[in-house]
């Protein structure tokens, strides 16, 4: 049996799993900084998780019930994300592989997204839909790696809502009992004008979120604009989707990362869906979020084609691109 040690540090989470390969999870521990205000301050969120990674290490091992020693490997998010975070978990992930001598993996954090929502949905050859605060991407396995074929050109899909909804003073929380404040928000709207932008097979909400807030200054209903800017931006998303699979001739389609929750969105992907006949697979909530799990995963099954790299090597990466990684496994 191989064990890895997964250390997730990309961005506002801090989270160290434990996976076997039978495949089993052995441990999940995770701290998640949330800002009192504002968006996401890397270097706070980086001082937050130096406080509390030597906890969440600690957990992790007592939930799996093991000792270090038995740890095969130890897996690392080197990027994409937010420096201060990412040499966060480098520094620990670092640290503990030269100082036990356990190999080092480099995870893509973005091909780690994709990985564990295979993994636990048993998605085969999905055209995939990752979505969360920093990425808005549709993607698919071809020739050995993941292919983008359809992005956001500005801010990501995660990001346009989390800063829509706080332009408008309805967050943070951005997300509570599982909704979004901008699906909830959205209830009783009606449709008001707003930019539908799609170029190619690419999407973009930075247009419209600056449309949204200016009809919010100029007097427009809140709700009016929540539902306006969601369908806009949720439509586009699915379009672009839709085309992904008419032109790759995928039957399936898996939706990963942390807006893959939404259950608002995932119920217009299904529809599309069962309009195109496609076997749609969702991650779980769970795991749709950053966590230590995806990156052990992911490191499992690099680690078993022989994929590791000296501890002075491991360098973060914050603009490493989903498709520079090759797909080995
Ligand atoms: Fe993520």
């Amino acid at each position: 049996m191989v064990i890895v040690l997964g250390v997730e540090s990309t961005a506002h989470t801090f989270g160290v799993g434990i996976v076997s390969d039978e495949p089993r999870i052995l441990a999940d521990s995770r701290f998640n900084y949330i800002p009192e205000k504002g968006g996401i301050h890397p270097r706070e969120a980086a001082d937050n998780f130096i406080k509390n990674a030597p906890k969440v290490l600690k957990e992790a091992l007592t939930q799996a019930n093991l000792d270090i020693e038995a740890v095969d490997a130890v897996a690392v998010a080197l990027g994409p994300g937010l420096g201060p975070c990412l040499r966060v978990g480098a520094t620990v992930a670092r640290a503990l592989a030269a100082y036990y001598g356990k190999p080092l993996v480099p995870v893509n954090h973005a091909v780690a997204h994709i990985e564990i929502g295979k993994m636990l949905t048993g998605a085969r050859d999905p055209l995939v839909v990752y979505i969360s605060g920093g990425n808005t991407v549709i993607t698919a396995l071809h020739g050995g790696r993941y292919r983008v074929f359809g992005e956001t050109l500005d801010i990501a899909l995660g990001n346009f809502m989390d800063t829509l909804v706080r332009e408008l003073g309805l967050a943070p929380p951005y997300v509570v009992g599982g909704v979004h404040a901008l699906d909830r928000c959205s209830e009783g709207g009606k449709f008001v004008d707003l930019p539908y932008v799609v170029k190619g097979q690419d999407t973009s909400y930075s247009g419209l979120l600056t449309a949204a807030l200016k009809a919010y200054r100029s007097g427009v209903r809140v709700e009016d604009i929540c539902f306006s800017a969601r369908e806009i931006a949720y439509s586009s998303l699915v379009e672009v989707a839709e085309r992904g699979v008419a032109q790759l001739g995928k039957k399936e389609i898996l939706l990963v990362g942390g807006v893959a929750a939404s259950k608002y969105l995932v119920e217009k992907f299904r529809a599309m869906a069962e309009y195109r006949n496609l076997r749609i697979y969702v991650v779980p909530p769970k795991y749709a979020v950053d966590n230590g799990v995806m990156i052990a995963w992911t490191g499992l099954q690099l680690f078993k084609k022989g994929v590791s790299v000296e501890p002075e090597k491991a360098v973060v990466r914050q603009r490493w691109r989903l498709d520079s990684v090759d797909v080995c496994w």
